[in-house]
Formats: structure tokens, sequence, C-alpha cells
């Protein structure tokens, strides 16, 4: 049986140190200096480990997969750095510290969130140009610009604002939420797919498990802002309820929303008894991820 507390840790410590190496070497760089701030936070990386927890459970020891995790870390950081400004969420605390824009200024932290984006490609322009790896990149660069582009999750922060004070249907909450976090969640995963030759089958099965993962964590992210601390979170709990964001638990109640986590999280485990593959790190992380306390 695998430990997954000591996989995690290994596979957080490898990500961390990429994420920094692969920054661009630019000297007296106020953007630079902010991104590596952001990047520094801390943070789960719950996106480059699934990444990397794909491609080893198809069997792949290839590991050039580090950059596809960094680009998926690179455009998730932005987008936090991008959320939190006044514009958007206006939060002043994430990660434990204050936010990007706080430290900086606001046009400092949008500079640092339009550079982690571009280096996201830059990072999966390197790992394409190695000889035999160019369809893979390319493969990669789709599911990534339709996972953060306006289909994916800037698509679902416009409608998220959007929706402040608004009483939204489910079906709505459930289209915000899979927009802004779950086909990101989804890419994350099946970008390791691809970097490991997975079939149209078992890239069929990454792509379900991950979606229904996608969707439970974000119901578990609008959960714990009801039910954890702030201290916990590295974030302001009780944020949602501030700005009137339209979330499972103004929906469906903390009860229902917990059960709606779990739902999905059974379907996800279903997902993958298509993959033909030992399963039990992604098991694993699927079940951490829906009983996470931050
Ligand atoms: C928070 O993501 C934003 C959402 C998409 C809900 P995470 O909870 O993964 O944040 P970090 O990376 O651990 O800080
Ligand atoms: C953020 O959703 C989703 C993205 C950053 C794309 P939230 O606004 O709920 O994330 P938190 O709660 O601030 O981390
Ligand atoms: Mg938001
Ligand atoms: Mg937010
Ligand atoms: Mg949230």
């Amino acid at each position: 049986m695998i430990d997954i507390d000591q996989f995690l840790e290994h596979e957080k410590e490898i990500i961390n140190r990429a994420l920094i190496n692969n920054l661009p070497a630019v000297e007296h760089s106020v953007v630079n200096e902010a991104m590596r701030y952001s990047l520094n936070a801390g943070g789960k990386r719950l996106r480059p480990i699934l990444t990397i927890a794909a491609a080893k459970t198809l069997g792949s020891e290839d590991e050039s997969i580090i950059e596809v995790a960094c680009a998926l870390e690179y455009i998730h950081t932005y987008s936090l750095i991008h959320d939190d400004l006044p514009a958007m969420d206006d939060s002043k605390l994430r990660r434990g510290k204050p936010t990007c824009h706080c430290v900086y200024d606001d046009a400092v932290a949008i500079l640092a969130g339009d550079g982690l984006l571009t280096l996201a490609f830059e990072t999966v322009a390197k790992y394409g140009s190695r000889a035999g790896y160019e369809k893979k990149a390319i493969g990669i660069l789709a599911e990534l610009t339709d996972a953060a582009g306006v289909n994916g999750m800037i698509g679902g922060q416009t409608l998220d604002l959007a929706a402040e004070g608004n009483n939204l249907s489910l079906d709505e909450i459930d289209k915000i939420s899979l927009m802004k976090t779950g086909v990101l969640l989804r890419a994350a995963v099946v970008c390791g797919g691809i970097a490991a030759d997975a079939s149209e089958s078992q890239l069929k099965a990454l792509s379900a498990f991950a979606l229904n993962i996608g969707s439970a964590f974000q119901v578990v992210d609008d959960l714990l802002d009801y039910e954890s601390t702030s201290e916990e979170m590295g974030k302001p709990a009780g944020a949602d309820q501030v700005r009137a964001k339209a979330t499972y638990p103004a929906v469906l109640g903390l009860a229902g929303a917990r059960k709606r986590a779990e739902a999905l999280y059974e379907q996800a485990l279903t997902a993958l008894d298509d993959l033909g593959r030992p399963t039990e790190i992604l098991r694993e992380i699927a079940k951490k991820l829906v009983y996470r306390t931050k």
C-alpha cells in the first residue's frame, strides 16, 4: 500500500524546486520578484501532483513530466493572483501570506499573473522541444489553452463575478464551478495522460475521473469558506458570504453540499474502473481532496 502523505510530500518538494528553477532569469525585475513571491507563498500543488500521478499511473517514469506539471501550477497561481485583485474577489490573504497586490501593487500583480501564464506556455514549449515530444506538446497545449481560456477558467471567472448577489440555480452553479475550477483540474490529469501516451479509452477514463474530482474540489472549497478558518486555509474564511457569491452551500445547505461532494467522489472512483491500471495513487489523492481542511 502506498503511503500517500509521503508521496505527496516528496512530489511537492520536486515541484517546488522546479517551479523556481524554471523561472526566467531576469535581473532587477519587480514582476519577476512578485511571480517568485506568489509561487513561494505555498499552496497544496494539487494540479501538478495530479499531472505526475496520472503519468505514473500509466506506467511512465519520464522525468520531463515535471515541465508539464509546472505549467499547470503557473496557470493556477496566476489565476489566484488575479482572483484576489480588488476588481475581482478583493482578498488580502492567500496561502497564509498577504496577497501579491498587497505586497506589491495592482499593476505589478496583474503583470505577475500575465508573466506566470506566459511562462506556462514557454515551459510546455521547452518540454516539446525534445525529439519525439512535439506531438505530445501540441496535445498538451490544446488541453491547457482550452481549460484556461474563455470557454474554461476565464469564462468561469467572468460568470462567477457576474453572479455575485444573484440567486442561481444548481445547474448555473455547476456550470460556473466546472468552468472556473473543474476544467483546469481535468487538464492537469489529462495532460499527465497525454505525456504518458495514454490510449483514447484511457484518456476518456482519466477525463471522467478528473471532471468529477474537479467538481468536488469546488464544492469543498465553497464548504470550507463556511466551515474552516482563515488560519487553517491561509485565505479569508467567510469571504464568499461577504461578497454574496453563488456557492454550493448557499443553494444546497452545508449537509447537501457535503453529500454532493461525496457523490462526485464516488463517481470519480467508478470512472477509474475503466482505466485498466492500478489506480491507488489517484484514488488516494481524490480522497485527500474531498476530505481536506484547507
Ligand atoms: C483555490 O485552489 C482556488 C480554487 C480553484 C478553488 P487551491 O485550494 O488548490 O489553492 P492552493 O494552490 O492550495 O493555494
Ligand atoms: C477561484 O475560485 C477559481 C480560480 C482562481 C480560477 P474562488 O474565488 O472560490 O477561490 P478562492 O476561494 O479565492 O481560493
Ligand atoms: Mg473567485
Ligand atoms: Mg476568490
Ligand atoms: Mg472559494
